[in-house]
């Protein structure tokens, strides 16, 4: 099962489904896909797949505007305060990263880790794992690094190092949890918590609410990069799946929404709106689109403090230390599992 990577190096492969873009898109827009809020519009598009090699070019370049501040602002955080979050985590941990561990705060938390055990990034994305895996690991020469090819949000076994960790701590830095509408958050943190074992930690992302005329501009820049992320996944279906949208025939749209049930919680809802009656056919089914008509393709959720340690306590995680920016636009949040403590 294991594959050599680098003479030093192996990846687990754990064979995770693909996910079937044709599916989801025919019942996306069909208005029969499970799971959404129940709010959502009939019509969505799960937000996974925007990510394509023009998609993924995209959002390192949105990732880099001035008004998308969670990035930047995450790895000020990690620069400024990984010292106090390596002492409470303590010697020997095994980190294990959700996502490809390719950026520059994977790096700057490792170096500011006292004896990691080991390292094991986790990505369903085969080819770029072994790259960044390959990568991490030459620039941290005597790191155990331990990159396994799976779906981070399905439970798994963990590798084990060849040196006892002090603990396990999982890593979610990019305020990805957004992207999951709470219950399904809620999920996603219990399989983190069962991974992570009694003594395990988790080290988490997490944007802020703020004023809407901050977060709306993040996801609706001037310069278009958001809006050709988001148009950017009719042209791959049309690609992909074999369709005739238009791209140009619908409009990026970001608002905010305030849940009225939930204090301290809301989310930048991402859409494509039809800019006029049409119709599109996507391997032979037709789509009839009103005017003014949306498809959903992103939910970015965003929390107060009090409002997230009230959902990770719903999947049995206690918060042991908060860090954020002087204008509290993003948080990292150490949490340990409320059992132990
Ligand atoms: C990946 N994720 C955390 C981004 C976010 O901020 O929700 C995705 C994104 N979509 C548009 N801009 C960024």
């Amino acid at each position: 099962m294991a594959e050599p990577t680098s003479p030093s190096i192996e990846l687990l492969d754990l064979h995770p489904p693909a996910g079937d873009l044709r599916a989801d898109v025919l019942a996306g827009l069909a208005g029969d896909l499970p799971g959404a809020a129940s709010d959502a519009p009939a019509r969505r598009i799960p937000p996974k797949w925007f990510y394509d090699e023009r998609g993924s070019a995209l959002f390192d370049a949105i990732c880099d505007l001035d008004e998308y501040y969670p990035t930047r602002t995450e790895l000020a955080i990690t620069r400024d305060c990984g010292g106090e979050m390596s002492m409470h985590i303590g010697p020997r941990a095994l980190l294990v990263e959700y996502g490809s561990g390719s950026s520059i705060k994977t790096r700057v938390l490792l170096a500011h880790l006292r004896d990691p055990a080991g390292y094991v990034p986790i990505d369903i994305s085969r080819d770029h794992l072994r790259a960044s895996a390959a990568r991490l690991a030459a620039e941290f020469p005597g790191l155990e690094v331990l990159p396994v090819c799976a779906d981070y949000t399905r439970p798994l076994d963990l590798p084990s190092p060849s040196r006892i960790p002090g603990r396990t701590v999982i890593y979610f830095p990019g305020s990805t949890i957004g992207n999951f509408v709470p219950a399904d958050a809620v999920d996603f943190l219990r399989v983190a918590h069962d991974e992570a074992g009694p003594a395990g930690q988790l080290l988490i992302g997490v944007d802020l609410v703020k004023d809407p005329a901050v977060l709306v501009p993040a996801y609706d820049d001037p310069r278009g990069v958001t809006a050709a992320f988001n148009k950017n996944l009719l042209t791959r279906i049309n690609r992909e799946v074999g369709a005739d949208f238009d791209p140009d025939a619908f409009a990026h749209r970001a608002s905010w929404w305030q849940d009225p049930a939930v204090e301290g919680r809301g989310r930048v809802e991402i859409e494509l709106v039809s800019r006029l009656e049409q119709t599109a056919t996507v391997d032979g089914h037709a789509f009839t689109f009103a005017e003014g008509e949306s498809i959903l393709t992103e939910y970015s959720y965003k929390y107060s403090t009090t409002a997230f340690a009230q959902l990770a306590a719903q999947a049995g995680w206690s918060v042991v230390r908060v860090w954020t920016d002087p204008n509290r636009l993003f948080s990292v949040q150490l949490l340990d599992r409320s059992e132990a403590r």
